[in-house]
């Protein structure tokens, strides 16, 4: 699979990111939306409210789900949660990469054992992070550097790709070649508020810059109509 393919039916760039706090409130935008235009993405905060019962839920109505819980510990305890989070059917899971080479390893045998094998990415440095947090936690290397040598032990590590932002994407994407999936947030249609995000990219830009999928919130879940924000962001990402 070239994962640079622009947008269709069946690969759907888009990943629209649930930050809700209840199922209530995650149902009701869900349910405006369509599984052939978008997947969705689960983090830390709904995961751990509403629980499993929630993934299989929105599995069942046909939503490919990127699970974010970004697992870091040591290799054994990540692989069970690997398994644990594959056999929840979900399309994507993802880790750190400071874990290191054995503990995403362990991650990519377990994810390779199990019945169903969703896309196993890594988080290389938390765009929260700048080089002062860094140099903080005892790394000296430079933050692009960092990034690049993280996504490079990703791939040495055999995972499918990694989360970055969009304006990293055309440098790991020659660095790290087609098949390599970068997974972008940060995304903004030009006719939208930026809110939190200092660096944004448009849909449209960053599929251009080598991005394989968009992570999308606020310029979807706030908007007056959800699935007509999310049929234009569709269109605009189909003309690329
Ligand atoms: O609403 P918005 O489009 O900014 O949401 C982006 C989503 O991507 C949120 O779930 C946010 O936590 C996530 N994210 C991000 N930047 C990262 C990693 C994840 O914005 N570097």
């Amino acid at each position: 699979m070239n994962m640079t393919n622009n947008s269709n039916t069946n690969d759907p760039k888009i990943i629209v990111a649930l930050d809700y706090a209840d199922a209530a409130s995650a149902l009701n935008l869900v349910n405006q939306l369509d599984p052939a235009l978008c997947r969705l993405k689960v983090g830390k905060e709904l995961f751990t409210a509403v629980g499993p019962q929630f993934i299989e839920e929105l599995t069942g109505a046909n939503f490919g789900v990127f699970l974010d819980l970004k697992f870091h510990d040591i290799p054994n305890t990540v692989a069970k949660a690997c398994s644990a989070a594959s056999n929840l059917g979900v399309w994507m899971l993802n880790v750190h990469a400071s874990g290191g080479l054995e503990m995403m390893q362990a991650a990519r045998q377990a994810v390779d054992n199990s019945d169903i094998k969703p896309l196993l990415i890594a988080v290389t440095v938390l765009t929260s992070m700048n080089q002062a947090g860094l140099n903080q936690i005892g790394i000296q290397t430079d933050l692009a550097t960092h990034v690049l040598n993280l996504a490079k032990l990703t791939q040495q590590a055999g995972l499918d790709g990694v989360v970055c932002s969009a304006l990293e994407a055309t440098t790991l994407r020659s660095q790290l070649g087609n098949d390599f999936c970068l997974v972008t947030p940060g995304i903004r249609p030009a006719h939208a508020s930026q809110d939190d995000q200092s660096r944004v990219v448009t849909p449209a830009d960053a599929l251009k810059n080598g991005s394989s999928y968009l992570v999308i919130g606020r310029p979807i879940t706030q908007a007056t109509h959800p699935l007509k924000a999310l049929e234009a962001i569709h269109a605009e990402c189909i003309h690329i």
